[in-house]
């Protein structure tokens, strides 16, 4: 039987990478066979795509090189990866996948909705996540939240994670519209509450089955 594809989004923050785990512990727990996976990256040649999206010293990027970047690593991501580990019925978790360039590329940079739409019809022909997570919180927390952790763990700010504010609520934003208009595949959660509440949450959504 053919697997599920989930995917997890939401601005910088939002917990996203803990509950991945949490995720795949419940899915690993009803005996579930689960590949976890992230974007920009997932592949040798994602993960080097990824290290020239988030190299913050290329900050003469322009947009639509870093939208065809972020296909160019998803293209691979989902012919090596992700298409041929649902076909033999694992599960796929990935932390971000196209939503999230509506949002960043999109709303946020400010590019055609058009013409990413274009692109993701020509590289993924109609394949979609099975079901997406959203880790809403204000942006605000989110980035305070990034700042600390990379105080505690020495870890540098990457080219988005330097993004002003207002670029992230654009973000936000464009997540909670495109959740709104096909609220079947999306379960949005209040990623401000207590990390126990967000996977009470997570877990309730998961039992009732996905769409
Ligand atoms: P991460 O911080 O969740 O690992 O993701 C890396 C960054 O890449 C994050 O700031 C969001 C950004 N991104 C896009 O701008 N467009 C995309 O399509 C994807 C997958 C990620």
């Amino acid at each position: 039987m053919q697997g599920q594809f989930i995917t997890l989004e939401g601005t910088e923050g939002g917990g996203k990478s803990t509950n991945l785990r949490f995720i795949e512990s419940f899915l690993v727990a009803q005996g579930i066979d689960v590949v976890i996976t992230r974007e920009p990256g997932g592949t040798d040649i994602g993960e080097a795509v990824r290290a020239i999206l988030l190299n913050k010293d290329f900050s003469e990027m322009c947009d639509d090189a870093e939208l065809l970047l972020m296909f160019a690593a998803r293209a691979q991501h989902i012919q090596e990866k992700i298409k041929p580990a649902l076909a033999a019925g694992k599960w796929v978790i990935s932390d971000r996948f196209t939503d999230a360039t509506y949002a960043y590329q999109g709303g946020a940079r400010g590019v055609d909705i058009e013409r990413i739409a274009q692109i993701e019809q020509w590289v993924q022909q109609g394949f979609q996540p099975n079901l997406t997570f959203i880790f809403d919180l204000p942006v605000k927390e989110g980035m305070a939240r990034v700042l600390s952790r990379s105080q505690q763990t020495g870890q540098t700010i990457d080219r988005f994670e330097q993004e002003k504010q207002a670029f992230f609520e654009k973000v936000r934003t464009t997540y909670l519209e495109r959740a709104k208009a096909s609220p079947k595949r999306y379960e949005v959660l209040d990623a401000s509450q207590s990390l126990a509440q967000v996977q009470q949450c997570i877990q309730a959504r998961l039992r009732r089955g996905l769409p």
